[in-house]
């Protein structure tokens, strides 16, 4: 029920620019002096909407609706105060602001309402300040309001941030200047196991003392240069190292002084573990490799050597022999035939012998390596039709035996290759001997590389090449457009042979 009193005088002339509405609850015994105060603000622009009360009830019964942009209370009423009045209106946590009129009020009680949360204290006497009070006061609380919308935006960030730091899989650390702990987050504890309670404003005790200038370089890194990223290590709780990935940040004040750091920890001791185990396997797969790759080389220099020295000199003491036979069946024209058909087959045999023997291991490798690279170029020549040259600086360099065979091998897979995928017309060979390195080039006009074709699962050459050249500290690079041709080049360092001639 509303047992106040109304007055709306919108519509009515106003002297100043209209200002808009104005919800003014009116605390006042006095009907006149009620119709004074609204006169008084329509005066000044607004378009009052006004209802007066004189009593408690009816005040909370208004101010029950939140609807007032203002409450302007008598200081003395018959059967209610302004005081309570004012009183009534915090209780009832409105937002309008309060302005006590009075004509009686000393200078103490103007004070002590101000104290108790009146927004301003106007004498009847002098009214027409009443129309400047409101404004002030209405101005005053739409600061408060964008003030309390500030607080609550800054209030959200900060839980949202909360929830972010506490939600984090990385360790966020937060130090002072003094490299005191400012913020230790759940995860910090999970990783190093100290609680926040223990470190926090403690320099951290996840720096062992070896560690300390390692921290001190990342603090002050961090300070002057904005930022630092970096894997290192740091204790845990129980005294286990733990290996980590540290990103640190700088903080600074509004003046852009720095004030200290934060930084984000990873454990990243279980990636490490992962990368020395395949480090570990790879290198271990190199050296099954090399070593495998020494014995296939020491099998076939062995029955290369077995073809020519047993196979080559059974044939040369069977046509010996034969020779012998010859001699004595002359007479016999059918026998000699059959004597001269078994000399034939011999031939065979010694060149299949020789030929074997060579392509298992060639012994022009023994004379060098240039040599035997000019020799490899020769038969695929001849086997292919393809133009093939090879120059060389120093061709009477001599390499260390595994050197020459690897660069033979690797030139001998080189020629497959372009035989195989090239479609080339010639290939241009340059071997480059100086005191330290040996460089082969092999470049052909050919087709070039196709896209991809060096990530090919099933193929196994270039790798192969690869792992050898690797094996001896060298490098090797295939390049080529699609359609223009394909180089392959490959440098080791040079290395003396430990004996001119000897074979593998
Ligand atoms: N000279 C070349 N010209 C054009 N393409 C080439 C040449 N050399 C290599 N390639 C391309 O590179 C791929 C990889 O060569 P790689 O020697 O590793 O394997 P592959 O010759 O296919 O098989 P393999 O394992 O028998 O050697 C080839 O399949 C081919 O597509
Ligand atoms: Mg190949």
């Amino acid at each position: 029920m509303n047992t106040g009193f109304s007055s709306n005088l919108a519509g009515t002339k106003l002297p100043h620019a209209a200002r808009g509405p104005l919800r003014a609850l009116i605390v006042e015994d006095s009907e006149a002096d009620f119709d004074l105060i609204v006169a008084m603000l329509a005066g000044a622009g607004w378009s009052v909407e006004a209802e007066r009360v004189e009593e408690r009830a009816a005040m909370r019964n208004a101010l029950a609706t939140g609807k007032w942009d203002v409450v302007i209370a008598d200081h003395s009423l018959p059967r209610f105060s302004g005081n309570e009045a004012l009183q009534l209106t915090s209780d009832c946590g409105t937002d309008a602001p309060f302005i006590l009129v009075s004509g009686s009020i000393g200078e103490d009680a103007a004070v002590a309402a101000l104290h108790a949360g009146a927004t301003d204290c106007i004498n009847k006497a002098s009214l027409a300040r009443l129309a400047p009070a409101v404004e002030r006061s209405l101005a005053g609380v739409e600061a408060r309001l964008e003030r309390r919308k500030a607080e609550r935006a800054l209030r959200d960030s900060l839980d949202r941030l909360t929830a972010l730091v506490n939600a984090s899989p990385l360790a966020i650390i937060g130090l002072d200047l003094e490299r005191r702990v400012t913020l230790w987050n759940p995860a910090a504890e999970r990783i190093f196991g100290w609680t926040q309670t223990e470190v926090l404003g403690r320099n951290p005790p996840s720096v062992a003392p070896a560690q300390r200038d390692d921290f001190q370089r990342y603090q002050d890194l961090a300070i002057s240069s904005g930022s630092v990223e970096a894997e290192t290590r740091r204790v845990r709780a129980d005294g286990s190292e733990v290996e980590i990935s540290l990103s640190v940040a700088a903080l600074h004040d509004d003046e852009g002084r720095a004030i200290g750091t934060i930084a984000l920890i990873a454990d990243i001791g279980d990636r490490k573990r992962a990368e020395r185990e395949i480090t570990e396997s790879r290198e271990q797969l190199r050296a099954l490799s090399a070593h495998t790759g020494k014995a296939i080389e020491a099998e076939r220099a062995r029955i290369a050597r077995e073809l020519h020295d047993q196979v080559g000199g059974t044939l040369t003491a069977l046509r010996s022999e034969l020779d012998g036979l010859r001699k004595r069946i002359d007479t016999d024209p059918a026998l000699a035939k059959r004597v001269q058909s078994m000399d034939k087959l011999i031939d065979t045999a010694m060149t299949a012998s020789i030929s074997m023997s060579r392509s298992l291991r060639p012994s022009m490798l023994d004379h060098g390596v240039y040599p035997a690279l000019e020799w490899q170029a020769r038969e695929f020549e001849e086997r292919t039709g393809t133009h093939c040259r090879v120059t060389c600086n120093d061709e009477e360099a001599s390499l260390d035996m595994e050197q020459s065979t690897a660069l033979y091998r690797v030139f001998q897979e080189a020629l497959t290759n372009v035989a195989k995928h090239a479609k080339a017309g010639r290939v241009t060979v340059e071997l480059f001997i100086s005191a330290s390195t040996v460089t082969l080039e092999v470049r052909d006009d050919g087709c070039g590389l196709a896209g991809g074709a060096l990530g090919k699962r099933e193929s196994f050459g270039v790798r192969g090449m690869l792992e050898r050249v690797r094996g001896l500290g060298g490098w090797l690079d295939v390049s080529g457009q699609p359609g223009d041709g394909t180089t392959l080049m490959v440098s080791i360092p040079r290395r003396k042979p430990k004996s001119p001639k000897a074979g593998t």
